[in-house]
């Protein structure tokens, strides 16, 4: 394959690429290849603007750490996330629907009773959750595993604080026998992605703002169901229609009630106004695989 040229290379690429014994690899490679030669040509790429790409990535994964992942950033401001979902995660209408994981999970979230409170010590104003997690015929699943994960009131998660000695705002329950589940925490605000890197120059440049609208994480998983990862929003919030990463959807939407002063569900006088939420986690029945 000599004098390859602009008509001839992409072929030649996909011919170069098809020795792999990986089928599944052969096929998005094949696919890649086509889709970015396709871009370079379709743009009529300059060597300038490559060089800018090259730096681009190039910083994109320089500032990545165990705690900053900036190239899901990139994925989640570009879409990607969202439609890697929404073609994985097809289910019947009724079941909860499920969206964008984000960068903010940890693997060891400590596990608290029902009832606790995840956001113990910091301020904010109290929030009472609660819901039931059923599958779709309205049958009851009885003690999932419920792991929640939010911001504080200033729109900060736990792990973006610095020398944190342990976690706050997130935690594990596990749903009663009758799949009921409820806990305390705090109202999260709406808070911006971490914009202070190459993703945050790319939204600048674009004029487009990081913000995401106030919401709850939760990942749900029970034997038999497929694991959900969603989040709910909160109704009338900022940024409903304009979140950095694409990640709203209208079922996710619920309205946090706002109480005055009074007696809490946890059976104990509030001074200040309080938040209740009731929300309910319709579950997926795992699909069997074909032997
Ligand atoms: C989050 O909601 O935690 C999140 C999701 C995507 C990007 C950044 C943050
Ligand atoms: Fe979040």
């Amino acid at each position: 394959m000599k004098n390859l040229d602009e008509r001839t290379i992409t072929q030649a690429v996909i011919e170069r690429n098809s020795f792999s014994s990986n089928e599944r690899l052969k096929d998005v490679m094949h696919s890649l290849v086509q889709h970015l030669h396709s871009f370079a040509r379709e743009v009529e790429l300059t060597e300038e603007e490559w060089e800018i790409g090259v730096k681009f990535l190039t910083d994109v994964g320089q500032i990545c750490s165990p705690t900053r992942q900036e190239f899901i950033l990139l994925s989640d401001t570009l879409g990607l996330s969202t439609l890697v979902i929404a073609q994985n995660h097809k289910k019947p209408i009724g079941c909860t629907e499920a969206t964008v994981f984000g960068p903010f999970h940890v693997q060891d979230a400590p596990r608290l009773e029902l009832g606790s409170n995840m956001s113990e010590g910091v301020k904010g104003t109290s929030w009472f959750v609660n819901g039931v997690i059923k599958g779709i015929d309205g049958q009851i699943i009885p003690h999932a595993e419920i792991e929640a994960w939010q911001a504080d009131d200033e729109g900060f998660y736990d792990v973006q604080k610095e020398n944190i000695d342990k976690y706050q705002g997130r935690a594990i329950f596990h749903a009663d026998k009758d799949g009921k589940y409820h806990f305390q925490t705090i109202v999260p605000e709406a808070y911006p992605i971490p914009h202070d890197g190459p993703v945050g120059k790319m939204l600048e440049a674009l004029n487009r703002h990081p913000w995401r609208p106030a919401h709850l994480h939760f990942m749900i998983s029970a034997p038999g169901y497929e694991r959900l990862v969603t989040h709910v929003f909160k109704d009338k919030g900022d940024y409903l229609d304009s979140d950095a990463v694409f990640g709203v959807r209208t079922s996710l939407i619920a309205e946090w009630v706002k109480h005055e002063s009074g007696i809490a569900p946890n059976g104990e006088y509030q001074s200040h106004p309080f938040y209740t939420l009731d929300f309910d986690f319709i579950l997926n029945k795992q699909k069997v695989e074909a032997a």
